[in-house]
């Protein structure tokens, strides 16, 4: 501390009071220009959906304040009564600084799974910050997170070791249960190939599920297994073993394949490159012997040379007389959607129950053009209760409740979901990105 205050009053003598915010050494400016310009303004800029998204513009000066003690978008981070950066100092201000969480390559494990509501880490993907910038930012947030003086050694910023994540290894074969491996395939330079897979699961009855883990080689985007609704013409079943792919090497989308897709019933999936979801105890999701899984795997490839995919999956069954609670899938689906050109529009719809109903996993779906997803109770003691919140409709995050959510029979949950409709042409329910969708999936039981 002493050390910045003699710094900031030699400053002052020759330059005076205006000159010390823009003095060009500062630890804040080194952040700024060093590690905030090249590796997040790129996203994080006025103008781009992720500035909407995330209310950060780091392009420029005022990145300070958009940052310094102000709450963050996340909802989780702000429950948890974070803020973006904190001028606490020490210890308690990184640990109340959502941004050190985000960035901090380090306790990455932890981020995934004990946050996985404070969506991505920062920047998204493998590409951590430095070691050097790290320390460098840590060693500020520790000091108060000042606009002004020096007080990290610049020297720190040519640390250029990085955080590599453990790599990818196939799992070994689950004890009760089933093992998917799809891969490992190639996802061409500068394409995103997304692609599924329908595997015959050979079932002679329902299996009862309570563990998912997924393993992926890096790059993934999402993985998802697909079961599919009851009633399912066959005729629309897809062929087992056989890569449908989603895109077009022009980028376009492959209609044969979308079509396939409008019986799908969520059954596990995850944005991260591990996954390792357990049910509560004596409760299991089913898995109908009467269709197969549809894997569907989706990597992005920002590189000139061709990168290699691969999932395992493995599903841990126990047997019926282990579970006192069946999961059942569902989605409440609704595909009355009209949105109006030029215009911002909120729909609601509220699904009722015949039955007294826990609700143990939701997360939304909903294209694009959808700005926002609430989902609260609807009647009873806790009506009007929001149970989930997003506005991110790539990332959706699954939330999981535990204990669950209960329901009572002629109680619901009222979807509402905000879409801007910048066209100039009415949207509705459809399967096409240009198209949007109003979907909550998740699992309940009885
Ligand atoms: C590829 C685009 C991209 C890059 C690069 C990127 N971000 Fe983000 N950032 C996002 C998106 C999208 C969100 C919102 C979703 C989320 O939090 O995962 C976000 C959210 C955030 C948030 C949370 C804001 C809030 O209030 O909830 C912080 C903090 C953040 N970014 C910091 C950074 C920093 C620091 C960097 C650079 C080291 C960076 N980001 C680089 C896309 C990006």
């Amino acid at each position: 501390m002493k050390y910045y205050l003699q710094v900031s009053i030699l400053l002052f003598i020759f330059s005076g009071c205006e000159e010390i915010e823009k003095s060009e050494n500062s630890s804040w400016n080194l952040i700024q220009e060093q590690i905030l310009a090249p590796n997040c303004a790129n996203c994080h800029i006025t103008g781009t959906a992720i500035y909407k998204q995330s209310g950060l513009d780091l392009s420029g000066g005022n990145a300070y304040n958009e940052m310094v003690n102000v709450l963050p978008k996340n909802i989780s981070a702000k429950d948890d009564e974070l803020v973006i950066v904190s001028t606490e100092g020490g210890m308690k201000g990184l640990s109340k600084s959502f941004l050190w969480e985000k960035i901090n390559a380090y306790d990455r494990e932890h981020f995934l799974s004990d946050h996985s509501e404070y969506g991505q880490m920062m920047p998204p993907g493998e590409n951590f910050l430095t070691d050097g910038q790290l320390q460098f930012v840590r060693s500020w947030i520790e000091a108060g997170a000042p606009e002004t003086g020096i007080i990290v050694d610049e020297k720190i910023l040519t640390d250029s070791n990085r955080y590599k994540p453990a790599p990818f290894k196939p799992l070994p074969q689950p004890k009760e249960g089933f093992q998917l491996h799809l891969g490992p395939f190639e996802v061409q330079p500068n394409f995103e190939r997304e692609f599924f897979h329908y595997t015959n699961m050979n079932l002679t009855a329902d299996m009862y599920v309570n563990r998912v883990e997924i393993e992926m080689r890096p790059g993934s985007h999402h993985f998802i297994l697909y079961s599919f609704l009851s009633e399912t013409p066959p005729s629309d079943l897809p062929n087992y073993d056989e890569d449908r792919e989603l895109r077009l090497n022009s980028g376009g989308l492959i209609l044969s394949t979308l079509r396939t897709m409008q019986y799908h019933q969520f059954f596990a999936g995850t944005q991260w490159p591990r996954l390792d979801y357990k049910l509560p105890p004596g409760v299991a999701l089913r898995l109908p012997s009467k269709f197969g899984l549809d894997q569907n795997s989706h990597y992005v490839n920002r590189t000139d040379s061709t990168m290699i995919g691969e999932v395992f999956t493995n599903i841990h069954t126990v047997s019926e007389s282990a579970i006192q609670h069946v999961a059942e899938l569902f989605s409440m689906s609704n595909q009355e959607l009209s949105l109006p050109p030029k215009k911002v529009t909120t729909l609601q719809r509220t699904f009722r129950v015949k039955e007294n109903t826990r609700f143990g996993q939701v997360f939304s779906h909903a294209h694009e053009k959808m700005k926002e997803f609430i989902v609260e109770i609807d009647g009873g003691p806790r009506d009007g209760e929001v149970i989930y919140w997003t506005d991110d409709w790539e990332h959706p995050p699954i939330l999981n409740f535990d204990p669950p959510i209960e329901i009572a029979n002629g109680q619901g949950l009222k979807l509402i979901a905000t879409y801007d409709n910048p066209t100039d042409y009415t949207v509705r329910f459809g399967f096409s990105s240009t198209d949007e969708m109003m979907i909550l999936f998740g699992w309940y039981y009885k």
